[in-house]
């Protein structure tokens, strides 16, 4: 008998596909070909797949149902030794599909060689890919969920907290911090909405497609897809051996969710500075130097924005790969997982460090508000005029002079006297004093969306429903 996997002298470098070849492939072909080393990490997601395919084997009548549940138990079997850590890897294992029916065959006898009837490895691993990337985006949005949740907690306590607003990093308005830290809260719900979405067409199954053209047997695809948990199917075998969309969409929205937490990180990096001090960071969430003894740095903050780099190379790396591929399976596509797999680890890695960090970030109210000047409240001296029915092109001028006299005298805009004021427009009244006050600045942008406390506070609550809606997602 010729085992697969030993040639007919019992050579044990042969592959499962050797049947047309007269000589053992070449080490260093093996070193670049094989992709064990990788995709072992799809084994459950494999033996899933075969087990399901042995009982749509037998319903279509290629083998009883008696090989079925030998074939079952065997892959079972395989299984627990991976589970282990105990599955021993051959020479001969190119990918997790030869490993696992290797090892079958062993047990089994050659029952195990029946297993691949009328499949390829090409609708396998688009099966057993598709199941992980179903996973592992679950995982993904349970952890940026908890980033949320942070958020939320953190905003509650700073609902009322004051604090300069930027922009092009020019001092701009006062408002909330609450206000900041739900900014990224809704940057990543879209995130999460596009996970979703992204799941949705991942769940479908490519299995029965063969090698390309389909599968002569009589093989039950919908209830391949009912046991494996697929949504539907693919409908054509073409396309579904080789599309990898739900690849390339997953890593983009990593590689999204990535820049948005860069760029949390980018604020939390700059605002700890102490030129700001905004923020004092967690003793265990801080690193120090070194050589300087007075250094408190952000080191996990630049590596989230720094790891967003990698997600995106990620991403530009697999549409380079599919871009100029001709029609259906091409080795080209096993560079698929590498990649992905990278990407969900680095995020996996760092995203509960940033999460820890929100959770445990120092906000420095006084430093917050010491950096509020009163020339950010030119706006709302405009503001006041345009109360008083000057059109606001004209208000933002009158207001421009205001701030440009207080430069020129050495002062901030209250100390300006009335009469000054009221020689740039008449509008001016007594009632003035009371716009130079930060709080009341914030509390005057209280539309649905605005930084207002009471409109965080909304806001807030908003974001409360939208995880009570969105919770299901996770699982
Ligand atoms: N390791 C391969 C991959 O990741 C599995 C499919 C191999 N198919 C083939 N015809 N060589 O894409």
């Amino acid at each position: 008998m010729t085992l697969a996997g030993r040639d007919h002298k019992g050579r044990a470098d042969m592959t499962l596909w050797g049947g047309r070849f007269d000589e053992p492939s070449d080490a260093d072909l093996r070193a670049l070909n094989d992709s064990l080393s990788f995709d072992r990490r799809l084994y459950a997601q494999d033996i899933a797949g075969s087990i399901a395919y042995a009982r749509a084997l037998a319903r279509a009548g290629v083998i009883t149902d008696d090989e079925a549940a030998q074939i079952e138990r065997g892959l079972e079997a395989v299984r627990a030794e991976f589970d282990a850590g105990e599955f021993a890897v051959q020479i001969a294992d190119e990918d997790i599909h030869t490993a696992v029916e290797r090892r079958l065959t062993e047990l089994i006898g050659p029952l195990g060689g029946k297993l691949h009837t009328g499949r390829s490895r090409n609708d396998q691993i688009a099966t057993d890919f598709r199941l992980w990337v179903l996973d592992a985006l679950a995982e993904v949005d349970a952890k940026i969920a908890a980033l949320q949740v942070a958020l939320i907690a953190k905003a509650e306590t700073h609902a009322d907290s004051l604090m300069p607003a930027y922009t092009h990093l020019q001092p701009a308005q006062p408002i909330t911090a609450g206000h900041w830290l739900m900014s990224f809260f809704w940057m990543l719900a879209r995130d999460r909405q596009r996970l979703a979405d992204i799941r949705r067409r991942t769940s479908v199954l490519p299995l029965g497609s063969g090698a390309l053209a389909g599968t002569p047997f009589a093989i039950d695809r919908d209830f391949l897809a009912r046991e494996l948990g697929f949504a539907e199917i693919t409908r054509n075998s073409l396309d579904g051996v080789s599309d990898r969309d739900y690849v390339a969409e997953a890593l983009f929205a990593l590689a999204l969710c990535g820049v948005h937490v860069s760029r949390l990180a980018e604020d939390v990096i700059i605002y700890s500075n102490p030129l700001f001090g905004f923020i004092t960071l967690n003793d265990r969430y801080s690193t120090g130097s070194s050589l300087m003894p007075q250094k408190r740095n952000a080191d996990p903050m630049e590596l989230a924005r720094g790891k967003s780099g990698r997600l995106i190379g990620n991403l530009t790396g697999l549409l380079t790969t599919l871009k100029g591929l001709p029609s259906t399976y091409n080795k080209d596509l096993q560079e698929d997982k590498e990649a992905l797999f990278d990407s969900v680890d680095s995020f996996e890695l760092y995203l509960p460090v940033v999460t820890a960090i929100v959770q445990t970030l120092q906000l420095n109210l006084d430093r917050m508000r010491a950096a509020l000047n009163e020339d950010m409240l030119a706006t709302d001296l405009a503001d006041y005029l345009v109360e008083r029915g000057l059109p606001f092109r004209e208000a933002h001028h009158v207001a421009g002079r205001v701030v440009r006299l207080a430069e020129e005298r050495g002062t901030t805009l209250s100390g300006i006297p009335l009469e000054d004021l009221r020689a740039l427009s008449p509008l001016f009244g007594d009632d003035v004093a009371r716009l130079f006050d930060f709080g009341t600045s914030a509390a005057r942008r209280a539309a649905p969306g605005g930084t207002a406390p009471e409109a965080v506070r909304e806001q807030i609550a908003e974001a409360k429903r939208w995880m009570a809606a969105h919770s299901a997602e996770a699982s």
